[in-house]
């Protein structure tokens, strides 16, 4: 396949400072070299870099650096969506305000060949606030409801050609869901299944009802990964640890399954902060999640269908 690594490195979406090293951390990890040893195409395109914004203020005082946060969602916006159709993007961030950009241009992307965008968001969080309900100010906690259309985020980000259905967002992992956001979820129809639904059904059971959704509307699968989608424990490289995350066998499964599945057309890395890691340990797990999702397994086993 071909395989396009695009650097954001976005880190005012954040209250710590750090994700800014995340696309280097991915790199200096092996990234390229990982994906290129399991047969794939890959070009790293470097890094994207913001444009200096200045758009009026909301009336939410405690929101930190809006004009830096809609440069980044306008440079995202306009870098993804010149990736080649037939290319898989991997966006390097970069704190997860990233997937305001990524997300809205892979929509626009799938619309263009027909098909609906489907995103499976792997993540402790719901990151659904709006401009109004955030209580931190820190807007890597509402990328969801911009790009689903469920909140105006309009003029400071851009206004959206294409939203993506609430009801194609499936969420894994969440373990940190703020009141509003639990709100929002409640009354939306995105599929949601929190860490006690995964230590009830496992976390085969969500995902395999999602992927077949999936492959029966023949639709384009974007992955928004948040590093605290997995344990501190193992994955320390983040800003807003929550203990009780995805264990090293559940993730490894997901992006086994996903790569089986045959449906990932873009992905995210997000939240990635080096400057939190040990060692460089959670750069080199990710990259290997990575290389799992692109194929390397263990044993070769037949596709599923
Ligand atoms: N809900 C919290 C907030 O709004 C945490 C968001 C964390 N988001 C993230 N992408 N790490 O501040
Ligand atoms: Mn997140
Ligand atoms: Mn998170
Ligand atoms: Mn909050």
């Amino acid at each position: 396949k071909s395989v396009t690594l695009i650097g954001a490195p976005i880190q005012t979406g954040a209250w710590r400072r750090g994700c800014l090293m995340g696309p280097d951390a991915l790199r200096t990890a092996g990234l390229r070299a990982a994906l290129a040893e399991l047969g794939h195409d890959v070009v790293d395109a470097g890094n994207l870099h913001p444009v200096a914004a200045s758009v009026p203020p909301t009336h939410n005082a405690t929101i930190r650096d809006l004009d830096l946060c809609a440069g980044w969602v306008r440079v995202l916006q306009e870098a993804a969506a010149e990736v080649a159709p037939d290319t898989i993007p991997i966006f390097m961030g970069g704190d997860h305000l990233m997937a305001a950009g990524t997300v809205p241009a892979m929509a626009k992307r799938a619309e263009a060949a027909g098909k609906p965008l489907f995103v499976l968001w792997l993540d402790a969080h719901s990151d659904i606030h709006d401009f109004d309900s955030t209580d931190s100010g820190n807007l890597h906690g509402t990328p969801v409801a911009y790009f689903t259309g469920l909140s105006d985020f309009t003029p400071q980000f851009p206004a959206l050609e294409q939203t993506v259905d609430p009801a194609n967002i499936c969420m894994i992992g969440l373990r940190s869901v703020d009141p509003h956001e639990k709100k929002v979820l409640a009354a939306s129809n995105i599929d949601v299944a929190d860490m006690r639904m995964i230590d009830e059904h496992g976390i085969a059971a969500p995902l395999r009802a999602f992927l077949e959704r999936v492959a029966e509307a023949d639709g384009h699968l974007h992955v928004s990964f948040d590093v605290d989608f997995l344990d501190p424990d193992i994955a320390p490289a983040v800003g807003t640890t929550v203990p009780g995350g995805a264990t090293f066998r559940e993730a490894h499964l997901v992006m086994e399954w996903l790569h089986d599945s045959g449906l990932v057309t873009s992905m995210d890395i997000a939240e990635l902060n080096p400057f939190m890691d040990d060692r460089g340990r959670t750069a080199r797990l990710m990259v290997d999640f990575v290389a799992s999702l692109f194929g390397k397994s263990v044993l070769d086993r037949p596709t599923r269908s």
